[in-house]
């Protein structure tokens, strides 16, 4: 992820909203993400904390962010720890930032070394009595490795065992949810990126071209503009289409499939989310354009139903019935199936068998409960589809979309999505 400038305003803001959740005699503390090991002496790089990058702006690895917002000095307020740069570290690592340099991003005006971090926490300590850790709390998350913040829990609790403890996560995922226009703004940076690597691909695509070069021409458009693939890119042609996490991307496309690429930009921490369904001949055959344009309607239905008030699951149900509809009049279900099915295993399933959307931010599937309503501020994905593994091809197109008090708002507006128009530009 390379770093993009961005306001210290936006940092400095969200650390006062959550100074606002926060009770008297409170301290929460957050740690950066650990670097990964692969094999022997490999790592995976560092990805940072979307907690932490959400309350500093702060890329660096080891760094601990500690907030107190009734402290009795004010200098304990907010204190971001960081590793003291070297000349080794310099030598082997590069750069790593001086304390102005962290004010600058962070708005954080009290910046200390890590080597002073047991002296100062212990203060806090004292003064606190309730502690807010953080955990990843993702609904969907099935992590079986330990975190820096998880070792760190255990070594704060052992320590201090009579304090009050509390999870982070349930304050934060109400905060992240909802969108501050400078975010907004990052995410449809991020859409116009990918915008840009759909376009080029259009005029790639051919009969012969194998799924990988497809990922190597986004990879191009994407990191050349310093952005990245926003998640492993899905890059599916033929029957390959109706395997939903699908990343082997090794396979020829040929003369008459479709080809179905969920793959989309991050860009500077905030992440994008789109996928296409194309003909690799730059012709839909009959068959395949009806099932487009039938996912298509299903597309813009539940746009249109994305209004206040509805939780992820409404939307699923909402999605469900309008496939339902078109899963009839494709002749893939029959009327009889839909009045006999079993409400909480709708007949539609078989064609289409997961969710419409998620929220999108810092993650891809970024964090909420699933208990939220949704609101103004939020931006959420469409995801619609149509999967016929009995005709050997799939369709599914998704787009990220933000959630405004005039109504939902299309940041992907702008990427071909009409079958006429990705044919035009395919034949170009
Ligand atoms: N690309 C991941 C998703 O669509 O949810
Ligand atoms: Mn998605
Ligand atoms: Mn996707």
């Amino acid at each position: 992820m390379k770093p993009i400038v961005i306001d210290p305003g936006l940092f400095i803001q969200n650390r006062a909203r959550l100074a606002q959740l926060l009770p008297a005699k409170a301290l929460a503390i957050l740690n950066a993400n650990d670097i990964m090991p692969t094999n022997a002496d490999g790592t995976m790089g560092h990805l940072q904390n979307a907690d932490l990058f959400y309350l500093t702006g702060i890329h660096q690895e080891e760094t601990i962010l500690v907030l107190a917002p009734q402290a009795y000095d004010a200098k304990h307020r907010e204190i971001l720890f960081l590793r003291k740069p070297n000349e080794l570290l310099t030598t082997w690592e590069g750069h790593k930032l001086s304390q102005e340099e962290a004010t600058r991003i962070s708005g954080i005006q009290n910046v200390q070394w890590l080597e002073n971090f047991p002296v100062i926490f212990r203060q806090l300590m004292c003064e606190m009595e309730h502690v807010f850790l953080n955990t990843n709390e993702h609904y969907r998350a099935m992590s079986e490795v330990g975190s820096r913040d998880s070792r760190f829990i255990r070594q704060c609790q052992e320590r201090y065992p009579l304090h009050h403890y509390h999870r982070l996560a349930r304050l934060l995922y109400e905060l992240r949810v909802l969108k501050a226009p400078a975010e907004v703004d990052m995410i449809r940076q991020a859409c116009d990126l990918t915008g840009r690597g759909f376009r080029r691909i259009l005029q790639f695509v051919k009969p012969g071209v194998n799924e990988c070069e497809i990922e190597a021409e986004f990879a191009h458009e994407f990191i050349r503009h310093r952005g990245c693939f926003a998640y492993p890119p899905i890059i599916a042609a033929g029957a390959n289409n109706c395997i939903l996490h699908y990343n082997q991307n090794d396979q020829p496309c040929r003369k008459g499939q479709l080809v179905l690429l969920d793959v989309a930009a991050g860009y500077g921490n905030f992440m994008s989310d789109l996928t296409r369904t194309i003909p690799v001949s730059g012709r839909f055959t009959k068959r395949q354009k009806q099932v487009y344009e039938a996912v298509l309607r299903v597309f813009r239905g539940v746009v249109k139903a994305m209004t206040p008030g509805k939780t992820i699951f409404d939307l699923r149900q909402e999605t469900e019935e309008l496939t339902t509809g078109e899963c009839l009049r494709l002749g893939l279900l029959t009327p009889d199936e839909v009045r006999k099915q079993d409400p909480n295993q709708p007949a539609v399933r078989k064609y289409f068998m997961h969710g419409v959307s998620h929220p999108i931010g810092l993650d891809v599937h970024d964090v909420l409960y699933v208990t939220q309503k949704i609101q103004a501020g939020w931006v959420l994905t469409c995801e619609p589809a149509i999967y016929i593994k009995e005709e050997g091809f799939g369709v599914r197109l998704e787009n990220t979309i933000a959630l405004t008090e005039k109504g939902p708002v299309d940041l992907m507006a702008s990427i071909p999505i009409e079958a006429d128009e990705i044919e035009a530009l395919m034949n170009a």
